[in-house]
C-alpha cells in the first residue's frame, strides 16, 4: 500500500509508517424520501472525512500517530486491493512519528475562517 503513497518521491515520512487505511467512496443508501432532494453521493464524501478524523482522534488516544493522505495513486491501489472500481477519498497512515514535538505551523487566523453573525 506505502508505493501507492508515494508517487514522484512524495510522502517520504511514510518509509517506516506502520499500516494504511484506503478509504473508498462507497455507495450511501440515503432514507426513505432524501433520495427526492439529493444524490446518493450527496454525503460520503463527509462520511469519509468524519472517518478519517475519528481514526485518526482514536490513534492519537492509544499513542499512535497518523497523516491523512490524499496523493493516492488509484490505479496502483486497485492492482493490489479489491477496491470494486470505487475511487479513493484518501488514505490514513499510522505509525509511530519521530518528532518528540509539533513542528511550527502557519495558521489561519480563527477570525479569518469563522463567520460570525453581522
Ligand atoms: C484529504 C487530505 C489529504 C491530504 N493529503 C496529504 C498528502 O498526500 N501529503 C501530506 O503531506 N499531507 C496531506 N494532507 C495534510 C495532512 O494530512 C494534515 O492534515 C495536515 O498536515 C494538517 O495537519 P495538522 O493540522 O495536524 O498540522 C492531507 C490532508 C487532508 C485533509
Amino acid at each position: 500500500m506505502r508505493s501507492c503513497l508515494q508517487d514522484d518521491d512524495r510522502n517520504k515520512f511514510l518509509d517506516n509508517a506502520s499500516a494504511f487505511v484506503a478509504l473508498l467512496d462507497g455507495k450511501a443508501v440515503l432514507k426513505p424520501g432524501s433520495e427526492k432532494k439529493f444524490t446518493s453521493d450527496r454525503f460520503v464524501k463527509y462520511d469519509v472525512g468524519q472517518f478519517a478524523a475519528y481514526l485518526t482522534l482514536a490513534a492519537e488516544s492509544k499513542g499512535i500517530s497518523s497523516c491523512i493522505v490524499g496523493w493516492v495513486n488509484e490505479d496502483t491501489l486497485a492492482h493490489y486491493f479489491p477496491t470494486e472500481g470505487l475511487p479513493c477519498a484518501m488514505a490514513v497512515a499510522l505509525g509511530f512519528s519521530n518528532e518528540t514535538s509539533v513542528p511550527p505551523k502557519k495558521r489561519n487566523r480563527f477570525e479569518d475562517i469563522v463567520l460570525t453573525e453581522k
